[in-house]
């Protein structure tokens, strides 16, 4: 049933293999007054002058847009309504809805994790991963799931969390001592999908059991112009961008992931960025004190450094669950303090869009997706001047992108179905972001955060690093250890670094 979905699926979206089908004279008509009365007749500028091939393409391209609707979008996007100017309220979440692994009883964290386990034991864990970004800070012509931040392995991003997968997939499997299986569901985008596809089938899946692995793509939208015009790439297409991340949403119903994950069974899911090069895939801890606390979605945040670094804020705003950012506080409420620990802030909770959802959150995707807002990327947009049919390639931005953000669907929840849990950011956040050099987020802070933790893990089971000069660090292979366990066996040995740990031995 899953691989008919997604052949089906296929045969929709892989528009460049396949010609869809010749449209009627009647159909193209109909299409016609359709962006006529919609004021956006100029995507058919050209139609006449072209060939048979690019008018099948370009009516189906069009078809599936509904030009009401972007125009709904585009004014709301362009012409934003005036904020009122009614108070808004900011505080921390509730303390029952929060925990942190800074702070916890390690009792609690080991509880949780014991939970997880044996939810992923059971079968009841997936993953998706979102990677439908195309990356243009870290300017690699690859998606950034295939970049190699230069560790001593040349793993790429994609075959770490495989390979964290699969670890986490045996330590389930040793505790119940049944197979235990967490499928992973990878969104794409229309410039990622075929390289993505390309990579893991080159990598054999890294090891992980194709049919378990679910490639899939988000949606795009078109791009507008400064007047709300959608702009044309060529005279026979439409300019379109990926609808953003929080397209997973819409992705999950048309792409047939959700109808898979209710046919396993799934009750539990983690979703994650593809460029946390130290994300805890499906991590038990976070899936069992989200399952203990029966929320829909948890999040985890990393303790903000000072007052003024960038991050979004997770905290609630007006009583629901939300994302602030930095821009959007002003100076008081960034340095306020905790009333309960003035060492701390009050505000701290920094966000790593690092999401648990339950199943029946998704089951219900069709009662709010609609609701989730559009936010306006201003860009410089290569398009085809209509009326003189040039093609012009802006110097300064042109018109807009429009983009949902995953996290825009929290304000939509209650309060009680809402938790968050504060994690080690040395153990779980290295974003990569920029490109080599930058010095902040790039792929030298993602190797160099690796290194680290290595280290750390090692010598916490006793072993002994030497360092010499700027040589630090040891590169431990998810298939050894998922989460620093399991190293006993290099008590009292002594290893230069850097190193690389692949081998039980
Ligand atoms: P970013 O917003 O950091 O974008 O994405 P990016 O594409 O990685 O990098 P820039 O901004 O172009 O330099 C955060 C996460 O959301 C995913 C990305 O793949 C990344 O995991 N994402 C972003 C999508 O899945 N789809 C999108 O349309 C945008």
């Amino acid at each position: 049933m899953a691989a008919a979905i997604r052949n089906l699926v296929d045969r929709f979206q892989n528009h460049s293999e396949t010609l869809p089908r010749e449209p009627s004279a009647g159909e193209i008509q109909e299409l016609r007054d359709k962006y006529e009365k919609s004021d956006q007749s100029q995507v058919f500028a050209f139609f006449d002058e072209l060939s048979q091939t690019e008018k099948t393409r370009l009516f189906h391209q069009l078809s599936n847009f509904d030009p009401i609707r972007i125009n709904e979008l585009a004014d709301k996007a362009l012409n934003p309504p005036k904020a009122e100017e009614t108070s808004v309220s900011l505080e921390p979440l509730p303390e029952v809805a929060t925990a942190s692994i800074l702070d916890s009883d390690p009792k609690d964290i080991q509880y949780y994790y014991d939970e997880g386990l044996n939810l992923v034991a059971e079968n009841k864990v997936a993953v998706v991963l979102l990677a439908g970004g195309q990356g243009t800070r870290l300017g690699s012509s690859q998606p950034k799931g295939c970049f190699d931040i230069g560790l001593p392995s040349h793993k790429s991003l994609f075959q770490i969390q495989a390979e964290r997968i699969a670890k986490l997939q045996l330590l389930a499997k040793k505790k119940s001592g049944k197979d235990s299986l967490i499928p992973w569901y990878v969104m794409t985008s229309g410039p990622t999908r075929k390289p993505t596809e390309e990579y893991f089938q080159e990598h054999n899946y890294f090891g992980l059991d194709k049919s378990n692995v679910f490639i899939f793509e988000q949606g795009v939208l078109p791009c507008i112009s400064n007047e709300g015009k959608i702009l044309l790439e060529s005279k026979s297409k439409v300019a379109v961008a990926p609808d953003g991340n929080g397209g997973i949403y819409q992705a999950l119903l048309t792409s047939g992931v959700r109808e898979d994950m209710r046919k396993r069974g799934i009750k539990h899911i983690h979703a994650y960025c593809v460029d946390n090069c130290l994300v805890k895939v499906a991590d038990p801890v976070f899936i069992g004190f989200a399952a203990s606390k029966k929320v829909d979605i948890a999040t985890k945040v990393v303790r903000k450094r000072n007052a003024t670094e960038s991050v979004g804020l997770i905290l609630q705003k007006n009583g629901k669950p939300d994302v602030v950012e930095y821009s959007e506080i002003d100076k008081e409420t960034a340095e306020a303090k905790d009333p309960k620990n003035p060492s701390l802030l009050k505000f701290r909770a920094a966000n790593i869009v690092n999401h648990y959802y339950s199943f029946e959150f998704f089951d219900s995707i069709e009662t709010w997706a609609h609701k989730m807002p559009h936010h306006i990327a201003r860009k410089k947009i290569p398009c085809v001047n209509t009326e003189s049919g040039e093609i012009v390639k802006p110097e300064k931005p042109n018109g807009i992108k429009l983009e949902q953000f995953v996290f825009d669907v929290f304000p939509l929840l209650s309060l009680e179905k809402f938790a968050s849990i504060e994690v080690r950011r040395e153990d779980e956040f290295s974003p990569l972001k920029n490109a080599r050099g930058t010095g902040e987020d790039d792929p030298d802070t993602s190797k160099r955060d690796i290194m680290n933790q290595g280290q750390r893990w090692i010598e916490n089971a006793g072993g002994v690093i030497l360092t010499e000069a700027d040589a630090v660090g040891v590169e431990v292979s998810p298939l050894i250890s998922y989460g620093g366990e399991g190293l006993e066996f290099l008590k009292g040995r002594e290893i230069k670094a850097p190193a690389i740990i692949e081998k039980e031995e």
